[in-house]
């Protein structure tokens, strides 16, 4: 069973010792509830470093007011047995305390490819997310970090973060895992009722037809853009987020798809918001 490591002290001291014994080290940061989407990056990490750490941190400030913070579902129990299966070393599960004490006021600010997307329909989640990023590569220092592309726009942000502050770390991208039936795994898919896990396939279906339009030559980001739209209004228990058309790399909306574009599209299926994307060409 992978050690439960709570301060970041201990983490510190841990990681340092394996440092020094000449081994190298692969973090996969999450929040925990862990599915198979986790597991993926968790195998990755064990398989292409000497130790894998896996930190479990419900990150307040990257979650807004009215955000599902309170409810988000929990269960260590579990993700240490997915941890220990997937070869995990250690799982850094510190307090919020340990990571945000009373006088913390320091926070990490990205241009542009924070401003779309996610970014536009949650202020502030970037910030938290590239906050808590950069405070855990600096307490674990691992070789490799490793992120999931269900979460493009973090993706992006991420590399970027490590890019622009020079972070001696690289960051490796991990497929998107789905379900069979093309629900990309998501902790929040624990939210749905049965009807509701039934309209969520609206959305892999919607990005499907995206993408017929694409391989077909479609090079209007509006038709295309129209294509998905028509499916998830098909779904009487959906309700559009944002869809959009990207440039890969800096998020920024496309009028002609003339380069390599992520289609993101996020939709409140009830009262739970859902994500997915895929990138063109692939
Ligand atoms: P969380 O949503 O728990 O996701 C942790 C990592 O798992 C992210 O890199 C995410 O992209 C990846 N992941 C989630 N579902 C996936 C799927 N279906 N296929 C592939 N990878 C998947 O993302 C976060 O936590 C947080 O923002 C975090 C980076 C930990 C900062 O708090």
């Amino acid at each position: 069973m992978p050690e439960i490591i709570k301060t970041i002290a201990q983490m510190r001291s841990r990681a340092e010792a394996w440092k020094k014994e000449g081994l190298s080290l692969g973090l996969v940061p999450t929040m925990g509830f862990l599915h198979a989407g986790h597991r993926s990056l968790i195998d990755r990490a064990a398989a292409e470093n000497d130790r894998a750490v896996v930190s479990i941190f419900v990150n307040p400030i990257q979650f807004g007011p009215s955000e599902d913070l309170a409810s988000y579902p929990r269960d260590m129990e579990h993700d240490r047995e997915v941890c220990a299966q997937a070869g995990a070393a250690a799982i850094f599960n510190p307090e919020t305390e340990e990571i945000y004490p009373p006088d913390f006021r320091t926070g990490v600010e990205m241009t542009e490819l924070t401003e779309t997307l996610c970014g536009a329909s949650r202020p502030g989640h970037f910030r938290g997310v590239l906050t808590v990023v950069t405070k855990l590569l600096n307490i674990v220092r691992p070789d490799r970090a490793y992120f999931g592309r269900k979460d493009a726009q973090q993706l992006a942000a991420v590399t970027r973060l490590a890019r622009d502050l020079n972070m001696p770390v690289t960051i490796v991208p991990c497929p998107l895992i789905r379900e069979p039936d093309g629900l990309a795994l998501s902790s929040r898919n624990a939210y749905l009722s049965p009807a509701e896990r039934g309209a969520a396939l609206c959305l892999s279906r919607a990005l499907a037809a995206g993408r017929r339009e694409l391989m077909a030559g479609e090079t209007r980001a509006a038709a295309v853009k129209a294509a998905m739209r028509a499916v998830l209004e098909g779904e009487p228990l959906a309700r559009v987020d944002y869809l959009e058309i990207v440039e890969a790399g800096t998020m920024r909306p496309l009028e002609t798809i003339d380069r390599p574009v992520l289609a993101a599209l996020a939709v409140f299926i009830g009262r739970t918001r859902l994500i997915d994307n895929f990138s063109f060409p692939e």
